[in-house]
């Protein structure tokens, strides 16, 4: 007997977790939905995927409802730099909030299964280190990254609401720093900033004065991981923590890079932006416990592989595409 693929629709699927996650799903005989309105995806991260029969790509805005049967919902869509989410703050709320009623109506509707990719960004400027889940964040919510964090918690609740009012299955995950191909070239993070800055022999930008630390998580791991978490049981709801729980400075990290490169890069230092965290770093207990989930991929390797697809990004570019921003 055939057995029929599970239809999962993965919404933000144009863009850097996304496609890899369209590719992760495909790739186990899934048959995919791949909605997006390419605010910072890019139709180039899924046109490898386009000749498989089991991949569909859909231009749609989640602040609209959709009507489509499916039986999971990977729910992605939403700007994750600070470059791109400022851009448009209103529109970045009502992705994360309107998107997430539309996504849980969808699932509630159709009896789907439904993950939310929140973020580290729910504990703000973390006071207690490292970050578990029960810590409840130290917020500002009238700062210029109030849009994303508040919008992202606001998603979280919106959550555990249509689970106990309604009773969706769902999972909440959240993504600490992830790193990989496909990055967005000029979203402002720091893995691409330095890449990008590395391989054009420009000054590399530490933001204050680079001890500020950051825990990088490679793309395959963290798509390993929301694999695993859909598939968990349905008592798994979370929220769980995803990322590495391996901490680096920024500092250290701009010395990796230069050296992977083989850059003449130097390094300028500028003020730290509004709200910047000082450190974040995962509790992964949970994910290991729970979903015996660990990252696994080395620093230096990973880096090693996104400063490939970097490299081919400005060979075939000749530029990195400019980003969209206010002053774009
Ligand atoms: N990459 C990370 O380190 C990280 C960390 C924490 C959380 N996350 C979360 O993971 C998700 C994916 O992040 P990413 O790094 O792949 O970012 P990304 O910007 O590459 O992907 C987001 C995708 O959502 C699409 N999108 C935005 N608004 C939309 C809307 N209203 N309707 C439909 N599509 C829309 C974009 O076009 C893009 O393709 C986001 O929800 C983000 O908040 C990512």
């Amino acid at each position: 007997m055939r057995t029929v693929a599970k239809r999962v629709l993965v919404t933000g699927g144009a863009g850097f977790l996304g496609s890899h996650l369209c590719e992760r799903l495909l790739a186990r005989g899934d048959d995919v939905l791949c909605v997006d309105n390419y605010f910072t995806g890019r139709k180039d991260n899924i046109a490898h995927l386009l000749h498989q029969p089991n991949f569909e790509p859909m231009r749609h805005d989640i602040t609209f409802p959709l009507y489509v049967e499916v039986d999971e919902i990977y729910n992605l869509a939403c700007p994750a730099s600070p470059i791109h989410y400022q851009f448009d703050p209103v529109q970045t709320t009502k992705t994360s909030v309107i998107g997430a009623i539309n996504m849980l109506g969808l699932a509630k509707r159709v009896k789907a299964k439904i993950l939310q990719a929140s973020t580290s960004e729910v504990y703000g400027d973390p006071i207690v280190h490292p970050q578990d889940e029960s810590y409840r964040g130290n917020v500002n919510p009238i700062g210029p990254r109030a849009c994303y964090d508040e919008g992202k918690r606001c998603a979280e609740t919106l959550f555990f609401d249509y689970h106990r009012q309604h009773k969706v299955k769902i999972r909440v995950v959240r993504i600490f720093n992830t790193y990989g191909p496909r990055m967005h070239p000029n979203d402002g993070r720091v893995v691409s900033n330095f890449i990008v800055q590395a391989l054009k022999n420009e000054p590399i930008t530490l933001y204050g004065d680079g001890s500020q630390t950051r825990a990088f998580c490679y793309v395959d791991d963290l798509i390993d991981g929301f694999v695993r978490m859909m598939d968990a049981s349905d008592e798994t709801v979370g929220p769980i923590n995803l990322g590495n729980p391996v901490e680096t400075s920024v500092a250290e990290l701009a010395k990796i890079i230069i050296d992977l490169t083989g850059s003449r890069s130097t390094i300028t230092y500028r003020p730290l932006p509004v709200d910047d965290p000082v450190q974040r770093c995962p509790d992964i207990s949970q994910a290991e416990s729970v979903l015996g989930w660990q990252p696994r991929m080395p620093l230096r390797t990973g880096l090693q592989r996104t400063i490939a697809y970097f490299e081919t990004l400005l060979r075939e570019h000749g530029a990195i595409p400019a980003p969209k921003t206010a002053a774009a």
